[in-house]
């Protein structure tokens, strides 16, 4: 591997990539940052060699390179998701380009289900510890320890001063900011009564698909890390409505101004 990362770093720096303090992962909810961003270089995922989408398939997605908030940084326009057939370790490459292009910390937003009923559709919730049930570890290769520790610490996977930062902004902007246990599953089914019964029981607030390997991967690198869900949905085992996709698009767009505000904001204070 750590020839491909070479190949596809130096691909980047060729192109302008350089010295970026910060990566992102834009997920649902917070595509719109991208406007306000100042973009200097940009690079189609298909192009770039070694990355994931070359030997599977088109991806629209796009690593972005600008200045936001007086920051450099290097953007990820759209993941990659274990149910497009893509392995952990693919889902994670990117993250371990950005780390040797040079970011110190990075930031990751989410779509995810409200576990805890106490949370509602549109709020958000920052990640206070996550549960891994994608069944693999993109740390489970051959060759992993040339890359950093094998048996990665995780009793402390987001960085607390970070997160204590999303909450007092959360707090003057009058944002609704919830915390708490994210659990990743495979997908791209959703989950049954039982399963939300099962996810509630093991100390889940939210569900999702994503965000759980790239955290693991960028602990592995030690990096600072943080990231929010935007809750779109409420898993209610009990008045569980059949999945109305329009309606989760729809809670995670009108979600998407706070989110926004809470990453420039905190974007200022690193
Ligand atoms: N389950 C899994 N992933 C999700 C959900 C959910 O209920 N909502 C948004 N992403």
């Amino acid at each position: 591997m750590i020839k491909y990362i070479e190949e596809t770093v130096n691909y980047l720096l060729e192109k302008g990539f350089e010295n970026p303090e910060l990566g992102i992962i834009l997920g649902t909810g917070l595509g719109q940052l991208i406007n306000e961003i100042e973009i200097i270089k940009e690079a189609s995922y298909n192009h770039i060699p070694n990355f994931p989408t070359a030997t599977v398939e088109f991806h629209k997605g796009k690593l972005i390179y600008g200045i936001l908030e007086g920051k450099k940084v290097v953007v990820m326009q759209g993941r990659f998701h274990v149910y497009e057939g893509y392995t952990l370790q693919d889902v994670t490459y990117p993250v371990r380009i950005m780390e040797k292009l040079g970011i110190k910390a990075l930031l990751v937003s989410n779509a995810a289900g409200a576990i805890n009923l106490n949370f509602k559709k549109g709020e958000l919730m920052l990640i206070d510890d996550h549960i891994n049930l994608q069944g693999s570890s993109p740390l489970a290769f051959r060759g992993v320890e040339l890359l950093g520790e094998r048996f990665t610490d995780m009793s402390m996977p987001y960085d607390e001063e970070t997160n204590r930062t999303f909450q007092s902004i959360a707090k003057k902007n009058n944002i609704v900011l919830h915390k708490g246990v994210y659990a990743s599953v495979v997908g791209p089914q959703l989950e049954t009564r039982a399963e939300y019964r099962m996810l509630k029981l093991i100390g889940a607030d939210a569900v999702g698909m994503s965000t759980v390997p790239e955290i693991i991967v960028a602990n592995h690198l030690k990096l600072k890390v943080a990231a929010v869900s935007v809750l779109t949905d409420e898993c209610d085992p009990d008045n569980l409505e059949p999945i109305n996709i329009e309606d989760i698009i729809a809670n995670a767009s009108k979600a998407e101004p706070d989110m926004i505000t809470l990453f420039k904001e905190l974007i200022k204070t690193l």
